[in-house]
């Protein structure tokens, strides 16, 4: 499980900016896309899309000129699916503050050359977190279906 992981790390610049000074929403949600995709792609060994982003908490606004950190760990697969958390960090870089400010839950499909859809590995939990992970994500596919 921690093969499986994604991090992506920028800059929020201006032109990522909403009306009021904050990273856009469309923005970060392409930023969680991005790191699942890197998670996701990296268990698969191989290409992989975006299924589904069934839930951003958005939990804090990001300022313009903040470190976002986007975190992202596949916590449970399927045949060719897999759940992927992904939870959101921003740092104001000169004072090193570092806040948690959205989490967010992602389906990956691995594809064939085809676009069809293609069995990931099976997905090894080693430590008491990685387990606890896995037992949340699993939970909560069971209420999904
Ligand atoms: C995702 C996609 C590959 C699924 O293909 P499909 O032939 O409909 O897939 P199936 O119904 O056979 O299901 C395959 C797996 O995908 C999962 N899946 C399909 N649609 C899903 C959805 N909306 N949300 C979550 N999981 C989904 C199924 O549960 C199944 O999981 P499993 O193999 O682990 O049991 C296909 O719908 C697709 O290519 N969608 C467009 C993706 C895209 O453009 N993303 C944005 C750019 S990356």
């Amino acid at each position: 499980m921690s093969y499986s992981v994604g991090t992506l790390t920028t800059f929020v610049m201006p032109h990522m900016q909403n009306v009021l000074g904050d990273l856009f929403g469309g923005e970060l949600m392409a930023l969680v896309d991005q790191a699942a995709a890197v998670a996701a792609i990296r268990h698969a060994g191989g290409p992989a899309v975006t299924a589904s982003i069934d839930r951003v908490d958005f939990r804090e606004r990001i300022r313009v000129g903040a470190l976002v950190t986007c975190a992202a760990t596949v916590d449970f697969v399927g045949n060719s699916s897999m759940d992927i958390s992904v939870e959101v960090y921003a740092e104001q870089v000169s004072s090193g503050e570092k806040r948690h400010t959205h989490t967010a839950h992602v389906v990956f499909v691995a594809i064939d050359a085809e676009g069809k859809p293609k069995r990931v590995p099976r997905l090894v939990p080693e430590t008491e977190e990685e387990r606890a992970r896995y037992n949340r994500a699993e939970a909560h596919r069971g209420r999904q279906t």
